[in-house]
């Protein structure tokens, strides 16, 4: 009932062209010299020449070095690198522009320019002891909520599993979100990448750690989300489709960050490092068992769900009314071309689930939130269930 509600949030420039403002923003923050980290798409697609524009105008004076990295799953390998270019090149603002590992990589390397060691010392909850150098964080995709989150993910080469980074001292200093950057995103990024979105104000909404405020941020997102993804998956130059997918995106992120994901996540990391699939991807084999399975213990919040998503729900019955709302969740999931199972992602192997929900069931970060109690033996049976 007396819950301690804490709430955080970078500062954010949300909107059409933001992009425009990056100069200042890291003219505020005290740059100097600025080490921007991206990748080879957006290069390609003409979003680093922009940005490089706006930060390199006239009368801001600001040095710039752009380090491209191929990072489709984040080693920590590549943080390290680009935390000693960081170091010796003396940067003094980084910023990421990219998609969420891109986004990890510049929080992370961050973070190493004033803490000691490496990544893997930081894996877990709250073990960054100090900010890192100033960030802003700018995505161009609508999805990981990088951008106002604490978190970054990286595969851990000796498990072959991802593993989180989960500090407040990860949190960006600026995140400028510009709907405009995603225009180019392809339509299997753009389904990955929404389902991520609607996930993270879906889960917490459903989680032990939800309160009033995410709560009514988590079901806008949900209403957002699910109406826009379809249109930002057909028609990738459909400008609305894009600005409302930023906009739930960033507001799930958000949520996100303040009440966190639980099973789902969970799950999808052992999945995610042995298949190699994409984290949305991953999530939405998974979301519809998992929902499901906690379906008992949140009910009345799954009727809401299913209200959110634009169900006809009132007047029937609530086990009616909250099934409606993993009919809904699996048809969102199969009207952009995501796996809603296991089998439909083509894993036929069930000989790794018991190795799967043992290494699920180490996420205590994550698993704590779960509204409902889960054992190893219950996580299998999820699994079993998401075949
Ligand atoms: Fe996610």
């Amino acid at each position: 009932m007396y819950q301690l509600i804490q709430f955080k949030t970078p500062s954010i420039l949300f909107g059409m062209d933001t992009i425009n403002q990056i100069g200042q923003e890291a003219k505020k923050l005290g740059a100097g010299r600025v080490l921007l980290v991206t990748g080879p798409r957006v290069k390609a697609a003409g979003i680093l020449e922009k940005a490089l524009s706006f930060l390199k105008g006239d009368s801001l004076s600001v040095e710039v070095a752009v380090e491209d990295r191929d990072t489709p799953e984040p080693a920590t390998t590549v943080v390290e690198e680009v935390a000693e270019i960081a170091r010796k090149g003396n940067f003094d603002v980084i910023i990421g522009l990219g998609g969420g590992s891109i986004l990890d990589v510049a929080k992370m390397a961050s973070a190493l320019l004033t803490n000691p060691g490496k990544t893997a010392d930081y894996f877990g909850k709250e073990k960054v002891p100090k900010r890192g150098k100033p960030t802003i964080i700018v995505p161009t995709t609508a999805g990981t909520g990088a951008e106002v989150t604490k978190h970054a993910i990286f595969l851990d080469r000796e498990s072959n599993v991802k593993k989180a980074v989960a500090s407040t001292n990860l949190l960006p200093d600026v995140a400028i979100v510009d709907p405009m950057l995603t225009v180019s995103c392809p339509p299997p990024v753009t389904a990955s990448a929404g389902i991520d979105a609607f996930l993270h104000a879906a889960e917490p909404f459903l989680s032990k750690m939800a309160n009033p405020i995410t709560d009514a941020m988590s079901l806008e997102a949900i209403s957002i989300t699910s109406r826009w993804l379809g249109p930002a998956f057909a028609d990738g130059q459909d400008l609305d489709a894009r600005y409302y997918m930023s906009l739930g995106s960033v507001m799930s992120g958000i949520v996100l960050n303040n009440s966190g994901t639980s099973l789902v996540h969970a799950m999808a990391y052992p999945v995610g490092g042995e298949y190699h699939t994409p984290h949305g991807v991953t999530l939405s084999a998974l979301v519809v068992a998992c929902f499901d399975y906690i379906r008992v213990s949140k009910q009345e919040k799954m009727v809401r769900l299913a209200r959110a998503m634009g169900e006809p729900v009132d007047g029937l019955p609530p086990r009616e009314a909250s099934a409606r709302a993993l009919d809904a969740v699996r048809h969102l999931i199969q009207s952009v071309g995501l796996p809603a199972s296991l089998r439909d992602l083509k894993i036929t192997d069930t000989g790794k689930i018991p190795r799967w929900a043992v290494e699920a069931h180490q996420e205590q970060r994550l698993l704590s939130r779960s509204p409902r109690n889960l054992s190893v033996e219950d996580i299998q049976k999820i699994y079993e269930k998401a075949f």
